[in-house]
């Protein structure tokens, strides 16, 4: 516990353990100021700051936040390689902070496409936090819902191919323990910022039982109140799983 901030404001876990969020609006943030794209993901690092933080106080023990997605390659040279600047910057400039308030830091998506230094620093990250326990923060970083269940496909596959798994085997217990999120509980509750009513390829798997909250708040705007309010909505919720009402 040396050095780790003591926990004791921190709610108990309630219903909504897992929270994830597809974090959108950076760009037009920005626009609205007449500044330049990038301009918004910095205010929007300055957020995930905050939100972090505030998980504890909300009974939030796992974050996921969707950084940067199998499909961001597509935006311009400038702002992929601006994205990754600040990835790194973040990394470098937060793990005192994260180490501080017991976040143990996971990356999910695929890192083969990502710069060996980045990935580096991602690594490190994780194993400086792999004891924490108080915030679980899952950084999704070159992720695609697809993607992750191409690639676990392909690694059920190989066990089945080297005699290690049966088919016979393969149910909905089996996938997910290829998936990047194997560690991870599924997400309660997953928040899109910026009025924009789609999941984007996020946690497809994961988020079957989820429930979802979208609202207009743009990404740089969303503040731990806003966030605290939506907890707070989430635990009146009636949620049935499928099954009937009592
Ligand atoms: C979506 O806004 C945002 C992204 C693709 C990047 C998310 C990145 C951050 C919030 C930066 C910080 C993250 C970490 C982990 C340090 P958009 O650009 O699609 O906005 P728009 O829809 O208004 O164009």
């Amino acid at each position: 516990m040396k050095g780790t901030i003591l926990a004791k404001e921190d709610k108990p876990a309630r219903s909504v353990n897992h929270v994830a969020i597809i974090m959108d609006g950076n760009g037009r943030w920005a626009q609205a100021r007449k500044k330049p794209r990038l301009f918004g993901h910095h205010a929007g690092a300055k957020r995930v700051r905050q939100i972090v933080r505030a998980c504890p106080e909300n009974g939030v023990k796992y974050l996921t936040i969707f950084a940067f997605s199998t499909e961001n390659w597509k935006r311009t040279q400038t702002e992929v390689s601006g994205l990754m600047l600040l990835f790194r910057r973040y990394i470098s400039k937060e793990t005192k902070a994260l180490i501080k308030h017991g976040v143990r830091v996971r990356f999910i998506g695929d890192r083969v496409r990502l710069d060996a230094k980045l990935v580096s620093l991602m690594d490190e990250l994780e194993q400086l936090t792999s004891g924490n326990d108080r915030v679980h923060m899952t950084v999704a970083l070159n992720y695609g819902g697809r993607d992750e269940v191409a690639r676990a496909t392909k690694r059920l596959a190989q066990e089945v191919a080297d005699g290690k798994l049966s088919p016979d085997d393969v149910d909905e217990e089996t996938l997910p323990r290829f998936l990047d999120t194997y560690v991870l509980p599924d997400p309660d509750l997953v928040i899109r910022t910026s009025g924009e009513a789609r999941i984007s390829n996020f946690l497809l798997w994961q988020s079957a039982y989820a429930e979802y909250e979208f609202i207009d708040t743009l990404w740089p705007d969303f503040t731990p109140e806003i966030f605290a309010n939506i907890i707070d909505g989430f635990g009146k919720r009636d949620r049935r799983f499928g099954g009937a009402k009592p």
